[in-house]
């Protein structure tokens, strides 16, 4: 069975709480609960985690370059900046890199990802629903 880590960044443990005009109204358990489900459906093995330390993240895309675990990536915020991050990314097969909200249709800074010359495709701005999207195509390929 497919392995797939749903790698989250920070600030998106308050998905639910955080900007729901931008994030929606959906929390971060509900997201989970959901994603695994999915998972379930597609034949996939799926962990979903979230975290607001950079080094933490890290450690997950280096299991997963050493496990052989596809990843979806929500880089949040160290998606524009974070050189950690992208060097972490290159080291992992298949990365989907998605972003619930289109970065290309907000502020100048959210239009750069440091992490997308890395990763195999990007889905943004179709909300949570960018997620599944990401595990159907891993299913479909895998
Ligand atoms: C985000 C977009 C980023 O610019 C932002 O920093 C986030 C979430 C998204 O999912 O739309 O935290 O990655």
């Amino acid at each position: 069975m497919t392995r797939v880590l749903v790698l989250n960044g920070p600030n998106l443990g308050r998905l639910g709480k955080r900007e729901p005009h931008i994030y929606g109204s959906v929390t971060y358990a509900e997201l989970k609960e959901h994603l695994e489900g999915t998972g379930e459906g597609l034949g996939l093995s799926v962990e979903v985690r979230q975290t607001d330390f950079e080094g933490e993240m890290v450690q997950w895309l280096h299991e997963a370059a050493d496990s052989g675990a596809a990843v979806v990536l929500n880089p949040a915020a160290w998606t524009h900046y974070s050189v950690a991050i992208a060097d972490a990314v290159a080291q992992v097969p298949t990365v989907i890199e998605v972003h619930i909200s289109n970065v290309h249709a907000r502020e100048e800074f959210r239009r750069h990802s440091v992490v997308s010359p890395y990763v195999k495709g990007v889905i943004a701005g179709l909300g949570l629903g960018g997620y599944d999207l990401a595990l159907a195509h891993l299913a479909a390929t895998s």
